[in-house]
């Protein structure tokens, strides 16, 4: 029997090394167990021909001004967007590593301007929930090696973590913060509350889009 109920949009943001990829990764197994469908993306999608453009920039291996990247960051996010909403809409939860946000932490932490950067993102899918988990950059640091890819510099992380906290206070209706120096465990248990809460609500909500 066909299901008209619809699945989550779930985004994990925060800086580089924040424990993004593990807690995302256990929320998808835990929801796979459950027999919840779902599936598990990230962006930049490295898979593309435009993903393979942003690896090469992020690898140090290609050079392009701050305004190309940009757009190309969002237009990666594009080329996903239909296969998104259909999975979505089919009842497939979707968890997403980094989004539009860090296409604009990152842009802006480099010096372009907030409203020219969020403007190729508007029209994308809204996420229904983003779970923000925030460490202070300079303890991140020490715990772990900055420096393989081009925006793991200190200076930088820090600017992109005041900008994700600026975008958790003004997006707080929907963004949940965490505090990633807790035990993997934990913050594990804390987002899968939500989650458990959050299938449900969602289930008949129509899709919005960013604005
Ligand atoms: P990753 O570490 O999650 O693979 O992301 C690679 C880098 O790309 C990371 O430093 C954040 C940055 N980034 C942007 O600058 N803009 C974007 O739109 C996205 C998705 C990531
Ligand atoms: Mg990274």
């Amino acid at each position: 029997m066909e299901s008209n109920k619809r699945g989550a949009f779930i985004v994990f943001e925060g800086c580089d090394r924040v424990g993004k990829s593990t807690q995302s990764n256990k929320l998808f197994k835990l929801l796979k167990d459950k027999d919840v469908a779902v599936k598990h993306i990230n962006f930049p999608d490295r898979s593309t021909i435009i993903g393979d453009l942003i690896n090469r920039f992020l690898k140090n291996t290609q050079d392009l001004s701050n305004e190309v990247i940009h757009l190309l960051f969002s237009a990666n996010r594009w080329e996903r967007v239909n296969s998104i909403q259909e999975d979505l809409l089919a009842g497939t939860t979707v968890i997403c590593d980094r989004y539009a946000y860090s296409g604009v932490v990152y842009s802006v932490a480099k010096g372009l301007d907030m409203d020219w950067c969020w403007a190729p993102d508007r029209g994308l899918l809204k996420p229904d929930a983003v779970f923000y988990l925030k460490a202070n950059p300079d303890q991140l640091a020490s715990r772990c090696n900055f420096g393989t890819e081009r925006y793991e510099k200190l200076e930088l992380q820090r600017k992109v973590s005041e900008l994700f906290d600026d975008f958790n206070e003004r997006e707080s209706s929907y963004w949940h913060q965490f505090d990633a120096f807790e035990t993997e465990q934990e913050l594990h248990s804390q987002i899968s509350t939500i989650v458990e809460k959050l299938l449900p609500q969602v289930a008949d909500k129509p899709l919005e889009k960013l604005t």
